[in-house]
């Protein structure tokens, strides 16, 4: 669906870069012609993923370990990144997430998916958001957050009050930055599969038949259609959407919202042929 000159020599990282969503996009991107950085917490997933999607594009990709939580690390990133030149994109896609009862947490579990989720968003953010500033240099950010955001949901409450503030600082930032040539906009992803997400979040498989019926696409979303969203957001096809948050989940949310979706479906045809108008 793009031209294959879409993202040509456009340097863009990706945080969480390894594995998963985020090795989706990189393989995409690596297909429109960027150059990609990836990072992650472990060295060898991070080369081989490199070397995978070198052999398999001969695009430009270059692993670099760093733990996103930690400030002095990923500024010490980014500027070996800029020793090179300027980023043109960053996607901040690394997460973490498990599904727990809140009152069993601790302090620890809290700290470490909102050091991830949140502070590993905003630290990669501001080193790249002020370099971009005082160089005036014209960029995109893709934050990815999730479908609750805005509901809230039981049982991942570390990851919904993080992704919540991701959320606010795409909003927040779009604005502020936004005349300044830095483009800022989300994707709020719903069911995809992948070994990270999955394993934690959907334990049996039989949950996940029900998990598709929650769907009114009765499928989940694949990582191919998540990577092409994520670089037409990065790419200039999108140039003025800013502060967008773009929900990609077939409609899961709002089946979920709907008071009467569920209600319908349980109804068997004799008593929608009941609740019809009688004739006079
Ligand atoms: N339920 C409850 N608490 C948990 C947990 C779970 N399933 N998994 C980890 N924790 C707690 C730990 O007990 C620890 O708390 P403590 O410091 O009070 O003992 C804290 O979380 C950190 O755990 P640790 O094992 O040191 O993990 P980490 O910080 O290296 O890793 C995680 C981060 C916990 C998010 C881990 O699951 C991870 O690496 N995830 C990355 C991938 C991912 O989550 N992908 C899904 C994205 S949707």
């Amino acid at each position: 669906m793009f031209k294959p000159d879409l993202l040509l020599n456009r340097r863009i990282l990706i945080t969480g870069g390894g594995t998963g969503l985020g090795k989706g996009a990189a393989q995409k991107f690596l297909e429109l012609g960027a150059e990609v950085y990836i990072c992650g917490r472990r060295e060898e997933v991070l080369q081989a993923t490199a070397q995978e999607l070198h052999q398999r594009t001969g695009g430009r990709i270059h692993p670099l370990r760093c733990d996103v939580r930690d400030p002095a690390a990923v500024d010490e990133m980014i500027a070996s990144i800029w020793a090179g030149g300027p980023l043109d994109a960053l996607m901040n896609n690394a997460a973490g997430n498990f599904l727990a009862r809140t009152e069993d947490l601790s302090l620890g579990a809290f700290q470490s998916v909102i050091g991830i989720v949140l502070m590993g968003s905003l630290h990669t953010t501001l080193a790249c958001g002020r370099r971009w500033l005082a160089a005036r240099h014209h960029a995109a950010v893709l934050n990815i957050t999730t479908t609750y955001t805005t509901t809230g949901s039981a049982y991942v409450v570390p990851s919904a009050v993080a992704k919540a503030g991701v959320h606010s600082l795409t909003r927040s930032l779009a604005v502020e930055w936004g005349n300044r040539g830095i483009r800022m906009n989300a994707i709020a992803p719903g069911p995809i599969p992948t070994e990270g997400a999955f394993s934690r979040l959907l334990p049996r498989p039989e949950l996940e038949e029900a998990a598709k019926q929650r769907n009114p696409l009765g499928r989940f979303g694949t990582v191919e259609e998540f990577a092409n969203l994520a670089a037409f957001l990065l790419s200039d096809a999108s140039s003025y959407i800013n502060g967008e948050v773009v929900t990609m989940d077939g409609g899961e949310w709002l089946q979920g919202a709907g008071e009467f979706t569920a209600l319908g479906r349980q109804l068997t045809e004799a008593e929608w042929q009941m609740m019809k108008p009688r004739k006079k």
